[in-house]
């Protein structure tokens, strides 16, 4: 039977050919984020539609390329969009990119994401940090059989989710808030007691991406670094209703300031390696 950690293993033998040999760092473009690939610089690209098992994201603002690039002595393989649960796919499709990047020699993945905000006091369209998270959709990528040997089994430990390591890397490349992220199902937004209950929790962001990819990357050994753009103010905090529409035009505003934060963040990665 071929498991989901087969198909990740073909994805990065494509990806190997494609791209002429292993990678160092995945970072993962989320809503808000993909529009500040061009500030990363030039590389080699394909669709992502053409590796296997990966699906073209069909999410708004997400682009649908493979990028391998070049920072300091890293490789960097950059997706330009994901996969989300809401989408209908299940878990497997979610988490395939961080298990490619596994499969393909990474070590650390950086996952972006776009999110509501429950600070008032966090500017919109200003990158922060994730160091920690709270799993509300309800899923697991460990469901299952058991991985096959030699992979870890499934109680993956979540202590050091985010890595305290690459935080004080990212905060010494470009000072940042760090804050709880709240990963909800989706697609429809929060209510405004959702929100209130997600403050009573410890909650600083929510969005619908991003915990999944942790839980499975934390599993295959690499070690996480996320940030999120806050695009909109939280349901009930916002004064206008939310829409993916502004999240989109926050994350085009935001794009040059988003791609320079990831860049000091990947070159200080690779300067610390
Ligand atoms: N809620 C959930 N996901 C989001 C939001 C939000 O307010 N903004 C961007 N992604």
């Amino acid at each position: 039977m071929t498991t989901a950690f087969d198909l990740a293993a073909d994805a990065a033998a494509f990806l190997r050919k494609r791209f002429a040999g292993d990678h160092h760092i995945v970072a993962v473009l989320g809503s808000g984020w993909a529009d500040a690939v061009g500030v990363l610089g030039a590389g080699d690209r394909c669709a992502i539609s053409e590796v296997p098992g990966f699906k073209k994201p069909s999410a708004l603002g997400h682009g649908g390329e493979a990028i391998s690039l070049t920072i300091g002595s890293s490789r960097v393989l950059v997706l330009t969009g994901r996969t989300h649960f809401y989408e209908g796919h299940g878990v497997a499709p979610v988490v395939h990119g961080v298990r490619t990047a596994a499969a393909l020699g990474c070590k650390v993945a950086v996952l972006t994401n776009g999110a509501g905000v429950l600070r008032e006091d966090w500017p919109i369209g200003e990158p922060v940090m994730i160091s920690d998270h709270i799993n509300l959709t309800g899923q697991s990528p460990m469901t299952g059989d058991n991985p096959p040997a030699p992979l870890a089994g499934r109680f993956v430990d979540l202590t050091d989710a985010y890595s305290k390591r690459l935080r004080a890397i990212a905060r010494g490349a470009s000072p940042m808030n760090e804050g709880v992220y709240l990963g909800l199902h989706g697609p429809h937004y929060e209510t405004p007691a959702e929100i209130r209950a997600a403050r009573s929790w410890g909650a600083d962001l929510v969005g619908m991406s991003t915990v999944l990819e942790v839980i499975a990357a934390r599993h295959v050994g690499l070690e996480v670094l996320a940030l999120s753009l806050p695009t909109n103010l939280a349901a009930g905090i916002s004064p206008t209703p939310l829409s993916g529409e502004e999240v989109i035009a926050v994350g085009k505003k935001s794009a040059a300031r988003a791609g320079e934060v990831l860049r000091a963040v990947l070159s200080a990665i690779d300067a610390a390696a």
